[in-house]
């Protein structure tokens, strides 16, 4: 299942459905779509809430209609949102029956075993339980029944709370116990890093693309006095997505926005982005200067990111050394290229170097299945011809309609071909051009050197002035790209 599933327990007044719609708030927040839903639920339309709250059945009895309600709760409502990828909150779940039922004296075990059949595999991964003294929950819910009732109930909370917080020792890993008398506000702060690690630990896939121990490595680095980072690796090997979660790290306060390079705003960020080579100049680099000229307003660090490193002019790259040479104490600097060779070896030498590997294609088919909601099938094919970068995936997509990519990638190049001469003008002469790439990436390959890039490919393209539209004269390029450099490779290897 693709979502989490939390559940909030505590005895009646212990301030549950606040906390759910705190938490709700927070991880809608992170853009995770929430279901919150409750116990005794809404089965054969509140009937059997109806009869638990109305018709006081005997022990048993009561056990049986609650766990009817949660079967169906499970079944109708929590297992369809998990598999669509929502989280879903519950506030009451299992453990109340544990705790109630238990309370009012049916067998546990019982309890435990029908609770096992009801739910089956719908587990919560993290239950807080909201604790609170019995008299305490009575002074919150006043005003019910006379005297008698009132010591009855509290003694039968207080039986409740002494189950609830056995389970909770038993169940140490799942539940978390908090003490719920303190005000929502604090309550909420203690819960929040149990949320950030099950967003960290239910998102493997961006979890995985991100690269989480890399960046973890680079913030050590950084706490060690380093503060200049050469981040490299293959065309759309997802450099982002990890420079991203150290930025977030060292600049806590950084906000996600869109229509930015990197996606996100903070003034102690400043993400120098260049298309193409020499597009970042001088007068660009001589901001970044002035950026770090003063303090950070709201971390510790200011961060610059440059993206990609090798498209910075000599005039910019030297002027770029300078501030490396000095930097404030304040200063980190996130350099990207997938071009390492051609950024100066000066600038090289200043900075740690961090490579990035491509994912492996079964890793990437899995990531590629999730995000762009593709059959797995697709996913493979897709992840083969991305060579494992994942950046590259959104690229094809974005040029070919995700619903035909499957008539578009054969297993042999050629058979683009006839896709490929519906998109060109007739003259084209796509052996020649072969040729042209073959040549280029034979020439590299006999100077030992990984100097092709998908942009030479491009440039060549462009320059035989074959193609109809800018979209299509990439696609071709990388398409050829990846297919020769693919064959080359294997053909030098073997
Ligand atoms: P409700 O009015 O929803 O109270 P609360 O706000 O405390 O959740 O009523 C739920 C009652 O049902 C509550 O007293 C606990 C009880 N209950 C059980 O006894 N067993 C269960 O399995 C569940 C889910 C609830």
């Amino acid at each position: 299942m693709k979502g989490a599933f939390i559940t909030i327990e505590g005895i009646d007044g212990s301030g549950k459905d606040t906390l759910a719609a705190r938490i709700k708030e927070y991880l809608e927040s992170k853009g995770i779509e929430v279901v919150l839903t409750r116990e005794p639920g809404d089965a054969f339309d509140g009937k059997v809430r109806d009869i638990l709250m109305h018709n006081r059945p005997l022990p048993l009895s009561e056990m049986f209609l609650f766990m009817a309600d949660r079967h169906e709760h499970v079944e109708r409502v929590i297992r369809p949102a998990l598999e669509a990828g929502k989280w879903v909150i519950s506030v009451r779940f299992a453990d109340s029956s544990m705790a109630y039922q238990g309370a009012r004296g049916v067998d546990r075990d019982l309890i435990e075993r029908l609770n096992m059949e009801a739910i089956g595999d719908v587990f919560p991964q993290l239950t807080i339980l909201l604790d609170l003294p019995a008299s305490e929950a009575m002074n919150r819910i006043k005003g019910r029944g006379n005297a008698v009732e009132h010591f009855e109930r509290e003694e039968f909370l207080s039986k409740v709370r002494g189950l609830y917080l056995e389970d909770a020792a038993a169940h140490g890993n799942r539940i978390i116990v908090v003490d719920a008398t303190i005000s929502p506000d604090e309550i909420f702060r203690s819960v929040k890093p149990y949320l950030d690690k099950l967003i960290d630990e239910v998102a493997p896939t961006e979890m995985d693309i991100s690269r989480a121990e890399i960046a973890d490595a680079i913030i050590r680095a950084i706490d060690r006095g380093m503060h200049a980072f050469l981040v490299y690796g293959p065309w759309g090997c997802g450099h982002k997505h990890m420079i991203r979660k150290v930025i977030y790290t060292l600049v806590p306060s950084a906000k996600d926005v869109e229509d930015e390079p990197y996606g996100i705003y903070s003034p102690d960020v400043m993400v120098v982005y260049g298309e193409k080579p020499s597009s970042i100049k001088i007068d660009m680099v001589r901001a970044i200067g002035d950026f770090l000229d003063y303090r950070p307003i709201e971390a510790k660090y200011k961060v610059v990111v440059i993206d990609d490193a090798s498209f910075m002019t000599l005039q910019a790259s030297n002027a770029l050394l300078k501030i490396l040479e000095e930097p404030p104490e304040w200063g980190i600097f996130m350099l990207y290229t997938s071009y390492p060779e051609r950024v100066l070896s000066t600038i090289r030498s200043r900075c740690a170097g961090v490579r990035l590997d491509r994912f492996s294609t079964k890793q990437l088919a899995v990531y590629i299945e999730e995000r762009f909601s593709v059959s797995r099938e697709e996913a493979e094919t897709l992840a083969r011809l991305s060579e494992g970068c994942p950046d590259r995936v959104e690229h094809i997509l974005q040029v070919l309609d995700a619903e035909s990519i499957l008539d578009y990638i054969k297993e042999d190049f050629y058979k683009y071909v006839p896709v490929g001469q519906s998109l060109v003008e007739d003259n084209v002469m796509w052996d020649k051009l072969f040729l042209e790439v073959e040549s280029l990436f034979l020439q590299g390959l006999m100077e030992g050197k990984q100097h092709i890039t998908p942009d030479d490919v491009l440039m060549l393209v462009e320059w035989e002035g074959m193609l109809k539209a800018n979209v299509q004269k990439k696609l071709i390029a990388d398409l050829i790209y990846w297919r020769l450099k693919e064959g080359i490779e294997r053909a030098h290897i073997s």
